[in-house]
């Protein structure tokens, strides 16, 4: 196939395009630059374009034949949405929007979006279905389920097929080592942690130690990097057998807190990892882990990387590469 993907410069992104062109397809990669980086896109044609931009992504549909638009091209940070919505509705739902008014035009079948588990909110019940009341807490969050609404009007207007793809904690890195993690300001738990244990950060900050959990810190479904590049997989496979359109949730089914993290880290890197407690922080759910069930049965998918000291492992393998 020939797949255009958005954000392919990024972390989810990059580790994406290796294996869609492991698998033989025609790839080309569209990033802005605003948070990926030039060298971490593995295949040779490179549009540095903010998507929002339609006369240029006109330019990339009419000169090139696409099948299949994979995006990835978000803001992430939840504390920065919260202070700064605007940049989240603009960037993540208006730019996407303006991206796939250019995909209907050139009538592109597909599209692949990566979602999140912030859609969701606080559960009202664990592990998280798909049926779960869709309440989010945070504008990061929010700007992601308006894209979800909108593909479903998308798809009943223009025939638009897609699968919404919500993560749970997307972790770890490249198995071989060629990619990973590089998030500037970095902000996820399990590169921060490895950070502390590497010596580039002294210590790392538990944000909370009174939630109703097993130890009083946050609980996550941590999947692997590679595990949730396979769904992609799945989910292309799915559509052109000419399923319906379709969201899933994405997760191992299983919740590490934060503290159980620590330990995991400090069994995987043998060094000892100094945490101090603080605050909690704004928008942080106690407990977020995934039921997804749906995606085994219908798209076939499982994980390849159930224990959690893999995901770490192949993160300690990137960090201890610094500087990149
Ligand atoms: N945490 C700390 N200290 C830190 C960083 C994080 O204690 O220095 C805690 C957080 O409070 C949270 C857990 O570690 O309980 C995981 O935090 P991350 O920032 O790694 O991940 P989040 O769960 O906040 O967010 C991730 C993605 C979001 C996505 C969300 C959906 O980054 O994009 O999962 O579940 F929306």
């Amino acid at each position: 196939m020939n797949i255009l993907v958005v954000g392919g410069a990024g972390y989810i992104g990059s580790h994406m395009v290796k294996q869609l062109l492991k698998d033989g397809h025609h790839v080309m990669v569209m990033d802005n630059l605003s948070k990926g980086y030039r060298d971490a896109v593995l295949c040779k044609t490179f549009f540095e374009i903010d998507m929002a931009d339609q006369a240029a992504t006109t330019k990339i549909f009419s000169e090139n034949p696409i099948d299949a638009v994979f995006h990835f091209a978000s803001f992430i940070e939840v504390g920065e949405s919260i202070s700064n919505p605007e940049k989240y509705f603009k960037n993540n739902t208006e730019g996407t929007q303006a991206l796939l008014e250019v995909m209907i035009q050139f009538h592109v079948k597909y599209f692949i979006f990566s979602s999140t588990a912030a859609i969701f909110g606080s559960p009202n019940y664990s592990p998280i279905d798909e049926r779960h009341p869709k309440s989010p807490i945070n504008p990061y969050g929010h700007s992601k389920l308006l894209v979800e609404e909108m593909l479903e009007r998308f798809d009943s207007a223009h025939g638009l097929r897609f699968v919404s793809l919500r993560y749970f904690n997307a972790a770890g890195a490249d198995p071989e080592g060629e990619l990973g993690e590089r998030h500037n300001p970095e902000t996820h738990l399990i590169p921060l942690v490895l950070q502390a244990a590497s010596g580039r950060r002294d210590s790392i900050s538990i944000f909370g130690s009174d939630y109703d959990t097993l130890d009083g810190t946050c609980v996550r479904d941590y999947i692997h990097i590679n595990d949730l590049v396979e769904a992609h997989m799945k989910a292309i496979t799915y559509l052109r057998q000419g399923h319906p359109s379709a969201a899933f949730n994405l997760g191992n089914g299983k919740g590490f807190s934060v503290k159980q993290i620590i330990e995991a880290a400090e069994e995987v890197t043998g060094k000892k990892i100094p945490f101090i407690f603080d605050e909690r922080r704004i928008g942080d759910p106690s407990i977020l882990v995934a039921d997804a069930s749906l995606a085994n049965d219908v798209l076939g998918w499982t994980t390849e990387y159930q224990d959690v000291r893999d995901i770490i492992k192949h993160a300690w393998n990137w960090e201890k590469k610094y500087p990149w």
